[in-house]
């Protein structure tokens, strides 16, 4: 069969289906367009389990690099002559597993192929799991005769008809009592509403580039580089702006005139393909940076390669990574929206102390929302692992507000700041709802760092509302600053550090790319009733934008409901650690993409739940609505909360929020078997270090143990709910760049694997087998909306069933290349058969 593209909306907003519902608001205000499609690459897999890829490195080297290294040159050889591989350089070890993630690239005569990406996970010198997505085809035939493959057209193609049946299965949809009310206006009732949407946003231009072309508006000329050509057609299909794309779609030559194209030479001659920024180009914010590179297109089981233009356009409302093909017609062949310097010596960091702390009043950690607590003042809590100069410290050379060139670093000394400014957040207002952001108002609290302000909305008529909210923005603010600092500190401490990629604008000279703190913007003006998240790779500014909700009189703020603060971030989390650092691409769509949603809901969940066991909403406080902005609350039971893997499946689960819920609570589900059997631990974050940096076990951790050759083990927090944040942490290291569900369940397994042995295999399976995703689950005809024929597996791996004595399997061999095999879920291709 042939499995053609799968692509879905990829904005990293909080709220899918509710945003939607602002279509009809009377606010006037704008929403974010958003397009996002590409295709699914029948060649990928994954593969997890101490089985599978061991035995040809007995006796292999030891670092951990080389042993990746030849392990990817044995499972390559089947690419073809001119096909290379680079390790990238945002590979690392983590500190806590030991676990070296490694990520290659692949190059056709020096040429990269984007989307050809293996991922290998290596331990003790050998590889514990791999992702795999190289091309593996034909020799490719040159850039001249561009093959005219079309994903695009066969996207649009098969949505319009997706649209068609749902507009017929209208009535049944309604009737059947699915619907979703949202402060008594249907938001959810007709799939099609937001299909079409879908559709308007990916497909209106689907036809421009033949259109142009056979007008004769764009040049053919052999020998042309076509960059400014590729680019128009994209922002014809990107920008917002209609009026805007018409100009560009009647008089393309006036825009080409105006762009400057200057040449990127690459000292190194690492790289083969001609590479360029592009000034002027309309709707753009930035400079554009533009590379020839291959994509894979889908072909029967296999790929064929086109050659595109890739940019990376940053717009007002978007941040997109875009393939385009480089002759003309110009194709969009994929397109993904991250909206969703060498390390310095290790300098002398600045001991904070303890007198010299900020102080906020805030509603603090573990406090969801206004509905559930009263504010107090707290002190800045920075860990001295995660924060070592604090949350109001940075030094001047990383300090957009002072006159240092970004990235260029003379020395390391710190500023202090009185604002909310710091290494790891910056928040102030953004009323005007741009992109400025720098010198936007935030409040100053003065020698004193005693952040407490006012909040003390009251009821107005509707022209008031919004004066009303502006009134408290130093509490808003300071809210936002205090949440986001609260997160990296806490991520920090499960592994998202800054050689996994975190957010900071200096490291500390613990690796990573700098100059990349979180901008967050409160009351951010170019919305309602949402937030969101642009995740560009290690190195640039991560971006938050918090909007206030109409839901209710006083307007509800959503940068003070945590929940809403931490989906966003964990957007960040997710992309950074998924496929690397350095590759930003790899939740874009489908179920990627939902579980890029469903992460942030399960961690803001995780993070609020206490030892009293309770069903919780996401948004409920901000929507003011019981049951919060998804379908269903997060319940251990099933008839509150029926979701399942075949319910993606189901009528309006062709989102990414959608598919982001069902996997938040097969999360949830999980997380419950593990805190069954070890408890629960008051607080997620893990004890202080001491002094000489050692982290002590405390509570917290299980003490420490050692290996034969006296080195410390990886330290394992001991509750059940620790142990499950940490296992999805490291599950993300661990799943390959674009994973499914089953990817992203198998390096949950793996990460449990690395981290203790496998102590936890038959909770884990026990747990996704209860919400459908056992060892038999599988997916056929997947369609480009994450949807697709889905079968449950309720039954637990069998090595989990009591009256089952296991018989041994013969161990699969690897056959690299041959396909998905494992997203067929049949047991055979499950690794952990002994
Ligand atoms: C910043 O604060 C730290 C600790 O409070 C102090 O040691 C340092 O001298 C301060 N730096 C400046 C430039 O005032
Ligand atoms: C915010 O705080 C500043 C002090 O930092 C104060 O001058 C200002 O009046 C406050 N603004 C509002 C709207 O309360
Ligand atoms: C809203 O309230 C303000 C202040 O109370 C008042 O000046 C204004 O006229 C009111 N506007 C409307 C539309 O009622
Ligand atoms: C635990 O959370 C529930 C629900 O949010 C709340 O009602 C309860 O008071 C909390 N218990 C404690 C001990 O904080
Ligand atoms: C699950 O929820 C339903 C509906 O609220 C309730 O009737 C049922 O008793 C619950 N089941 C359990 C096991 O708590």
């Amino acid at each position: 069969m042939r499995r053609l593209l799968v692509a879905s909306l990829v904005a990293a907003g909080l709220a899918g289906a509710f945003a939607h519902s602002a279509a009809t608001d009377t606010t006037g205000l704008r929403r974010r367009k958003t397009i996002g499609f590409g295709p699914v690459l029948p060649n990928a897999y994954y593969r997890a389990g101490p089985n599978i890829v061991q035995k040809s490195f007995v006796g292999g080297p030891a670092d951990p690099l080389e042993v990746a290294n030849q392990f990817i040159s044995s499972i390559t050889l089947t690419t073809p002559a001119s096909s290379t591989f680079r390790i990238r350089k945002d590979s690392y070890t983590d500190k806590n597993t030991g676990i070296t993630h490694v990520y290659a690239r692949q190059y056709l005569n020096g040429i990269e192929v984007a989307d050809g990406d293996i991922s290998v996970n290596v331990k003790g010198g050998k590889v514990i799991s791999y992702g795999d997505s190289f091309y593996r085809g034909e020799e490719e035939v040159g850039f001249g005769s561009s093959t005219p493959v079309d994903p695009h057209s066969e996207y649009c193609q098969q949505l319009a008809a997706e649209l068609s049946r749902r507009a017929e299965a209208r009535q049944s949809l309604y009737s059947s009592g699915e619907q979703v009310v949202l402060g008594g206006r249907p938001a959810q009732t007709s799939d099609e509403g937001i299909l079409s949407e879908l559709y308007e946003w990916n497909c209106a231009h689907v036809e421009t580039p033949f259109k142009m072309t056979s007008e004769g508006k764009l040049s053919t000329k052999e020998d042309e580089m076509y960059s400014e050509q590729a680019l128009l057609q994209f922002m014809i299909a990107a920008t917002p702006n209609s009026g805007l794309a018409q100009s560009i779609i009647e008089n393309p030559s006036t825009f080409i005139e105006k762009m400057r194209v200057t040449p990127v030479h690459d000292f190194s001659g690492d790289n083969a393909a001609p590479s360029f920024v592009i000034d002027n180009v309309p709707d753009a914010v930035s400079p554009v940076k533009a590379k020839m590179a291959f994509v894979q297109v889908p072909s029967d089981e296999s790929t064929t390669l086109q050659p595109v233009w890739k940019f990376e356009v940053e717009m007002q409302d978007n941040w997109y990574e875009a393939a385009v093909s480089v002759m003309p017609p110009h194709r969009i062949i994929s397109v993904v929206d991250w909206a969703s310097d060498s390390p310095l010596p290790v300098a002398p960091i600045p001991k904070k102390p303890d007198a010299s702390s900020a102080t906020y009043n805030v509603f603090r950690w573990g406090v969801n929302d206004p509905a559930v607590g009263e504010r107090t003042i707290e002190k800045e809590n920075f860990d001295s692992l995660a924060s070592p100069a604090g949350w109001h410290s940075l030094p001047y050379d990383n300090d957009p507000a002072s006159n240092h060139v970004k990235g260029k670093k003379t020395s390391v000394k710190f500023r202090n700041t009185t604002e909310t400014w710091g290494n790891n957040v910056f928040a102030h207002e953004n009323w005007q709802g741009g992109n400025s952001w720098v010198t936007n108002y935030r409040p100053d609290a003065g020698k004193s760092l005693s952040f407490d302000f006012k909040y003390d909305p009251k009821e107005t008529n509707k022209t008031e509302a919004m004066d009303e909210a502006k009134k408290y923005i130093n509490a808003t603010i300071t809210q936002l600053f205090y949440t986001g600092n609260m997160i990296h500190d806490l991520y920090y401490r499960y592994g998202f550090d800054e050689v996994a990629g975190n957010f900071q604008q200096h490291n500390f000279g613990r690796g990573g790319e700098e100059d990349d703190a979180v901008i967050m913007n409160a009351q951010d003006g170019s919305g309602f009733n949402n937030a969101n998240f642009m995740t560009p790779p290690d190195g640039q500014n991560g971006r938050c934008r918090m909007y206030l909700w109409n839901t209710a009189n006083p307007y509800r703020d959503g940068d003070l409901e945590a929940g809403i603060v931490i989906h966003e971030y964990s957007h960040g989390l997710s992309t950074r650690l998924t496929g690397g650092p350095a590759n930003s691409g790899c939740l874009g769509w489908g179920e990627s993409g939902g579980m890029g949603e469903g992460w942030g809901d399960f961690l803001a969940t995780t993070i609020r739940s206490n030892k009293t066991y309770s069903d919780y909403a996401m948004g409920a406080w901000a929507a003011n609505r019981d049951t919060g902005i998804r379908n269903f609350v997060y319940s251990l039971n099933e008839t509150i909360n029926p979701s399942t893997y075949k319910t993606l499946d189901k009528p309006g689960y062709w989102g990414v929020h959608a598919i982001g819920e069902v996997w938040a609570e097969i999360l949830w589900v999980v997380s419950y078997e593990l805190i069954n059997k070890h408890g629960f631990s008051d607080s997620l974050f893990p004890p202080l270090p001491d002094a000489d940096g050692t982290v002590p076990e405390g509570d917290f951790y299980r003490p420490q143990e050692y290996t034969l050759t006296g080195e410390k083990k990886p330290l394992v927090p001991k509750h059940g709910n620790s142990l499950i944040f940490q296992l999805v942490l490291n599950g993300m290291k661990l799943q390959p760049c674009r994973p499914s569900f089953f990817d992203a369940r198998d390096a949950i397994i793996a990460a449990d694997q690395a981290l203790t042995g496998g102590e936890n295999f038959c909770e884990l399976w026990n747990g996704f087998s209860k919400r459908g995703l056992g060892p038999k689950a599988k997916v056929e005809g997947r369609t480009p909306w994450g949807g697709g024929i889905r079968t449950d597996d309720f039954t637990s791996h069998r090595k989990c069933l009591s009256d089952d004595i296991p018989e041994p399997d013969p161990v699969p061999e690897p056959t690299p290349g041959d396909g998905d095999e494992d997203d067929d879920g049949d047991d055979d291709d499950w690794p952990w058969v002994y």
